[in-house]
């Protein structure tokens, strides 16, 4: 196991009816007036943003709002919140909704507490050490989709316009303070975007599983674990979406997932996730869906850098290659992998996903790796990327 630090503030308030509590739990967190962030439409609709005002108006807690924000968060709304948040005197995000909202909320916290000034965090992979950020507004999240793991995580995940870059910050700093987790609250969800949040959740818990690191035992078996729930819930919420129980064990899987529990002292390798955001900057396709092309071709390419890592992997997840050799069995967990993902009805290949071979060059050129390799189990440089790009036609 490697050295690590890992502080991991954030309250949970889990189950039926939870948001309820929102406008308390703001208090708590301190704050005053806030600036409530939501999406397109979906948490207006269904009625949770009235309630929402409600419990704020309950607390005695001000706010202004700001909706519209899309898949693949805009900097131009970044922008115009950041602006709202320092002409109102705003001293809290709360963010209703997904991985968009919250990040583009964590964007505008940055801003409101650096003097407008958030974009220069957002960095790829050209750079090898983040900026620190050095402060932010708190973050409050009502969780409608159980994907990103942003409730809990140190990231934000915005699009840097006019560029159309599809860019990172990150620090403990950005760690919500709270977060509403009412499992009825995703029912309302798409089956694709079902989906598209359990290959999100599935990937991150690959992300830290697939490590060159030693001797780590209970990490291994925590990415298992939650790997084996998400399998099995999957089957559960696609034949039935309203099953509370199943919405419940994903839901909270996903913050398992990646609020670092499951990667804590290890080497963790996020070239998948570098190779798919370039897709959804350029495609403006759901993050999950572009997993669901790039892991499966990710996992073709280096397997055999540790075939033993893919046996375990397939046998302990999968319950596949069974008596098999490391090698056959390492294909062997990268098939039923794939089934998995097209049993959930989600793209497999670039057609499918609507991505086109000859932006391939294009693609590698915005992931900027700028002499840098990407990826911790098997560092890769441009050349391959590209032949995982080709691995996904
Ligand atoms: O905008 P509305 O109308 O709300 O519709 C949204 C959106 O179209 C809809 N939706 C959300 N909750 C719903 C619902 N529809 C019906 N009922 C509900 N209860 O779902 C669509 C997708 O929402 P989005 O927030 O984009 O989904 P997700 O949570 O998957 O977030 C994806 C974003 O997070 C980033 C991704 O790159 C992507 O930009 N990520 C953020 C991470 C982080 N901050 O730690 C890590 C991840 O790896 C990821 O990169
Ligand atoms: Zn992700």
């Amino acid at each position: 196991m490697t050295d690590f630090t890992f502080w991991s503030p954030t309250y949970f308030a889990f189950g039926r009816g939870a948001e309820a509590r929102t406008g308390e739990l703001v208090r708590r967190f301190g704050g005053r007036k806030a600036l409530l962030h939501y999406g397109g439409g979906s948490a207006v609709a269904s009625g949770l943003i009235g309630r929402i005002k409600a419990s704020l108006a309950e607390a005695g807690v001000e706010f202004v709002e700001l909706g519209g924000v899309k898949p693949n968060p805009r900097s131009s709304l970044i922008d115009e919140g950041v602006r709202l948040a320092l002409a109102e005197g705003v001293d809290f995000l709360l963010a209703v909704g997904g991985g968009s909202v919250i990040d583009s909320a964590k964007g505008i916290a940055i801003g409101a507490a650096n003097g407008g000034e958030w974009r220069r965090f957002y960095v790829g992979r050209e750079v090898k050490v983040r900026p620190a950020i050095p402060a932010a507004l708190p973050v409050g999240v009502v969780l409608t989709i159980a994907a990103a793991g942003s409730e809990a995580s140190t990231n934000s995940v915005v699009n840097l316009e006019p560029e159309n870059l599809k860019r990172a910050a990150g620090g403990d700093i950005l760690r919500p303070k709270f977060a509403v987790m009412n499992p009825e609250l995703t029912m309302t969800l798409p089956p694709f975007q079902t989906a598209c949040g359990l290959a999100d959740m599935f990937a991150h818990l690959c992300e830290r599983y697939f490590s060159p690191t030693k001797d780590v035992s209970l990490t291994d078996n925590l990415c298992e674990a939650v790997m084996k729930t998400v399998v099995e819930e999957s089957a559960r919420v696609m034949a039935d979406p309203n099953d509370y129980q199943a919405r419940a064990n994903i839901m909270w899987a996903g913050t398992l997932a990646h609020n670092d529990i499951c990667g804590a002292g290890r080497v963790q390798d996020w070239a998948s996730h570098g190779i798919e955001h370039e897709l959804s900057a350029l495609y403006d396709c759901a993050h999950g869906a572009g997993l669901a092309v790039v892991m499966p071709a990710w996992m073709t390419y280096v397997h055999a850098t540790d075939d033993a890592r893919f046996a375990r992997f397939a046998r302990n997840v999968f319950g596949v290659g069974i008596g098999e050799s490391d090698a056959d069995a390492a294909l062997a967990g990268i098939g039923a992998f794939r089934r998995w993902l097209k049993s959930l009805g989600l793209p497999l290949t670039f057609v499918e996903l609507g991505a086109r071979e000859e932006d391939i060059p294009l693609l590698v050129k915005t992931l900027n790796l700028n002499g840098n390799t990407l990826g911790g189990f098997r560092p890769l440089a441009e050349s391959d990327v590209t032949a995982i790009y080709r691995l996904c036609l």
